[in-house]
């Protein structure tokens, strides 16, 4: 298996009618399942919690996915224990034997690969395509991350040194905490627990309340396989509570994770106090928020720079820190430009995923109302195109909402919305465009739609980002070819995906012998 060397999964487009009908039918089957329980796993035993936390359908809130337990302070500790305890033994398991079973998770995903995709549409609400890139991801993550640890377990090429040999091992770190987002319920949180196990530590998953049924099943199927106990442990629960605790313990050796800014600087903070009886300093991967701009320029097509902004604008309903938050737009387009914008956002049909339509719901009520308190300030800081309401019903519904005129500076310009709501700003001239869109605390995705060589130039030498598109969207990035990962408040810039991302749960160790 690790002979072929890495494909990105192929992503279903849905127009075939067997592919339809299989997700239909894993849709239904899914939800005879729903409001199961979902007990912790720590050191591969089940067990119940202080309470449990619904997870609950997004576009349905009366129907409860699953009910997952919550850990209790004395269990989160326990798992620490457990995790601390197998990893004496797990980090001398040769890398071979550890991929092996992200081959083998890989390759049961890949085998029942409907019905996780049924369980995203469910949990958190992603239309099929993007339910289904999610699971192909997760695919990628974990094909990728079992051959980049079979490369790091070949010592690398040294300089020689006359009258010794030398060696430099990756050794794991140790016990880390793995806390993902809800965004990417199953690619992230799968991606992150693979790369920490494969690399041979030991890992407690707290995933997030909103995603955590997902989360279960994945641990579920890593203990099918085989995988010893203790080595991922699932500990549900808050943020602030059980979160805290993990992160500020002195056996926890490092946290990867991946969220919101304010989240991500308060565990970087809350790692960098040394605890008594620590003994290292704790390593923090953390990837963060983005406030991602389009720019187009007076010479693009403006047929696919539409496309490109609505595609990335309101694809999962903006819920993706790669979202195009700001579409920057040359004065000399700026009104054709909106003319055919309006148009493309109005024809998005919203509704429940289950039908798969183009947008889905947000992901909760604090969503709803976050992100309607922004669209208030959006009404005075530009003018409203379209959208800008709740839909009635059932669900969280948000009209794809695009804010016209807005000020670079202003709030809905420079603070993360995450949800379907784009501002438009205008630019003098492409110098312009690129200031603008450099002026933000974040630096995650962009992109830039021209037909000049030379702007595009520019572009990749000047617009600060991490994840650079020319002439295409600014979400999607793809496994292995295109390393995910931004700068400045938008994280660590660990490259998720990317060749080097396994040395960042790792430590080397050099080795010479006298001969
Ligand atoms: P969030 O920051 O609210 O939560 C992320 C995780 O952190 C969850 O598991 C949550 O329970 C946990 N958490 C919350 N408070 C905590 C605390 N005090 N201590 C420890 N853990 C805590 O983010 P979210 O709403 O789940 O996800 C959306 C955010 O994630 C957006 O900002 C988005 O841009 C970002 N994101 C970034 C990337 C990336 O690769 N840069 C990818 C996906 C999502
Ligand atoms: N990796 C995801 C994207 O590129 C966040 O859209």
């Amino acid at each position: 298996r690790a002979a072929a060397p890495f494909r990105n999964e192929p992503i279903r487009d849905f127009s075939a009618p067997a592919d339809r009908a299989s997700l239909e039918a894993a849709i239904a089957r899914a939800r005879e399942r729903l409001g199961r329980r979902y007990p912790l796993v720590i050191y591969g035993e089940r067990l119940h919690g202080g309470r449990t936390i619904p997870s609950v359908n997004p576009a349905r809130p009366s129907e409860i996915v699953g009910d997952v337990d919550e850990a209790m302070p004395e269990q989160a500790s326990r798992a620490l224990d457990a995790a601390a305890e197998r990893f004496g033994t797990w980090k001398f398991t040769p890398a071979a034997e550890r991929a092996e079973f992200l081959f083998r998770a890989a390759e049961r995903i890949r085998a029942t690969r409907d019905d996780w995709n049924a369980l995203l549409v469910l949990e958190v609400g992603k239309p099929w395509i993007e339910a289904d890139a999610d699971t192909a991801e997760a695919i990628d993550f974990l094909e990728f991350y079992a051959r980049e640890a079979l490369r790091l377990a070949e010592p690398p090429p040294l300089t020689p040194i006359a009258g010794e040999r030398n060696r430099l091992v990756y050794l794991p770190l140790g016990v880390g905490v793995v806390i993902p987002p809800w965004n990417f319920a199953f690619a992230i949180m799968a991606g992150m627990s693979a790369a920490a196990i494969v690399t041979g530590n030991t890992a407690i998953l707290k995933p997030s309340p909103d995603a955590a049924v997902i989360a279960a099943h994945f641990v579920d199927l890593m203990h099918d396989l085989g995988l010893p106990p203790g080595v991922l442990n699932f500990v549900p629960g808050d943020g602030p509570t059980v979160g805290e605790q993990l992160v500020t313990d002195p056996r926890t050796r490092f946290i990867a994770f991946t969220g919101s800014k304010g989240v991500g600087l308060r565990i970087n903070e809350l790692a960098a106090k040394t605890a008594p009886g620590q003994r290292w300093i704790k390593r923090v991967i953390a990837e963060m928020g983005g406030k991602d701009a389009i720019v187009v320029a007076d010479d693009a097509d403006l047929d696919a720079a539409v496309a490109g902004v609505v595609v990335s604008a309101y694809g999962f309903a903006g819920q993706k820190c790669s979202a195009c938050s700001r579409a920057i737009v040359d004065a000399r387009v700026y009104d054709a430009f909106l003319a055919k914008l309006v148009p493309a956002v109005e024809s998005l049909r919203v509704g429940d995923p289950a039908s798969n339509p183009d947008v889905g719901p947000v992901i909760n009520q604090k969503a709803v109302d976050k992100i309607l308190g922004y669209v208030e300030i959006g009404r005075g800081e530009g003018r409203l195109l379209t959208g800008g309401t709740r839909i009635s019903g059932d669900g969280f519904y948000i009209a794809p909402t695009a804010i016209a005129d807005v000020d670079p500076r202003a709030r809905i310009a420079q603070e993360e919305i995450f949800g379907p709501v784009l501002a438009v700003i205008k630019a003098a001239d492409y110098d312009d465009a690129l200031r603008i869109a450099n002026d933000t605390e974040f630096g995650l995705t962009g992109a830039v739609f021209s037909r000049s060589e030379e702007r595009l130039r520019r572009a990749e030498a000047e617009f600060f980002v991490g994840n650079l598109y020319l002439n295409r969207k600014c979400t999607g990035a793809l496994v292995g070819g295109q390393p995910f990962g931004g700068f400045n408040m938008s994280g660590t810039d660990s490259k998720a995906g990317g060749y080097d991302y396994l040395l960042l749960f790792s430590q080397g160790k050099s080795i010479s012998r006298k001969i």
